[in-house]
């Protein structure tokens, strides 16, 4: 059995905890948030195991093979490093740091633990995405034009993720938390790409995070890449990533669904490729047996780092 401890139990932390506890190979041995109640409950909903409010002392005393690190990403930094530094496999929440800085270090660190480190995104698992690559690579757009982030928010934060770290500049906004996992999918499906302009605008609160962001940036054959970012507006969310080609347009609208066209056509609705759904839990639980996976590692959290910090900069 791999013994899985989990640090941060908030919104999405209990979310994964569900997909570790459907493995038949793992079992979550320990959990820890700094909010006490929190921990105890669900440790109680987890059948009695133990709970910490300190992730050190839990390190300290629980024998983990793997730490997921689910809190905030302000604190990302100095509780993965504590993982690291024990030589435990991670799996890390998005972005993977608050920084280049503290990005690069940890790459360093978990590169020299020789440990599986691992990143959340969820993109990389399911079949819409996955279908979109598929399509990108089957040219099914032909020559590239020009690809686009659309990401538009009647209000941000979302009313199912209100919390003060999410609305603050400081560690929050959608560039970091909607943004970087298109970021991350435009490094993985068309390569390395570079920021050549980007406006960012704030409300006058100057802890609050962005509420517009217009981008520019450019992949390695030239290829403009457009992100357009607004909140505060009248509507329905919309998150939109679309590839425009000389014959034909791709888009993956909302996380999951899929629409597209060729020149001369409308646009519709297309079929995912629902045989490409993939498990991260699974390959996380491969990787660590030694077999070959698809893990999105610290190498590829810190490429989208480097891009996220110049976007959210302006
Ligand atoms: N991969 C995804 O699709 C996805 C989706 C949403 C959020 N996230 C990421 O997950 C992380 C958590 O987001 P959330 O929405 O669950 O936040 P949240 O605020 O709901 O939960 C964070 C939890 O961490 C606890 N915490 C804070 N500091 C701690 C510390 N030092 N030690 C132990 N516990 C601590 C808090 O008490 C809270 O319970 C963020 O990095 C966010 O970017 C990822």
């Amino acid at each position: 059995m791999i013994k899985v401890g989990v640090i941060g139990l908030g919104a999405i932390g209990q979310r994964l905890i569900r997909g570790f506890q459907e493995h038949p190979e793992m079992e979550i041995a320990a959990v820890c948030d700094s909010l006490q109640t929190r921990a105890k409950e669900t440790a109680a909903e987890l059948g009695g195991i133990p709970s910490y409010v300190d992730h050190q002392e839990m390190l300290e005393k629980t024998e983990l093979d793997l730490v997921y690190v689910a809190v905030p990403p302000k604190f990302h930094h100095a509780v993965a490093s504590d993982v690291l530094t024990k030589g435990i496999h991670i799996l890390c929440e998005k972005p993977l740091a608050n920084s280049v800085e503290e990005a690069e270090s940890l790459l360093k660190q978990a590169q020299d633990a020789g440990v599986v480190h691992a990143m959340n995104f969820p993109l990389n698992y399911s079949a819409g995405s996955k279908t979109f690559e598929k399509l990108i690579k089957e040219n099914s757009v032909g020559k590239l034009r020009r690809v686009q982030l659309k990401m538009h928010f009647p209000q941000w934060p979302r009313p199912w993720q209100q919390n003060a770290w999410v609305a603050s500049k400081e560690q929050g906004g959608y560039v970091l938390e909607v943004g970087v996992h298109f970021i991350q999918q435009l490094q993985k499906i068309f390569g390395s790409v570079t920021v050549k302009d980007v406006q960012v605008q704030f409300p006058e609160d100057p802890q609050a995070s962005e509420n517009a962001i217009l981008a520019i940036l450019e992949l390695s054959d030239g290829t403009p890449v457009l992100i357009d970012g607004m909140s505060q507006i009248a509507g329905k969310e919309e998150i939109a990533f679309t590839a425009y080609g000389d014959e034909g347009t791709l888009s993956l609208l909302n996380w999951g669904q899929l629409v597209g066209g060729k020149l001369g056509e409308e646009i519709l609705p297309l079929n995912t490729d629902e045989s490409l759904t993939d498990s991260l839990v699974d390959n996380l639980v491969k990787a660590i047996k030694g077999e070959e996976a698809t893990i999105i590692n610290f190498a590829a959290g810190y490429e989208a780092q480097v891009i996220l910090e110049q976007l959210r900069k302006g």
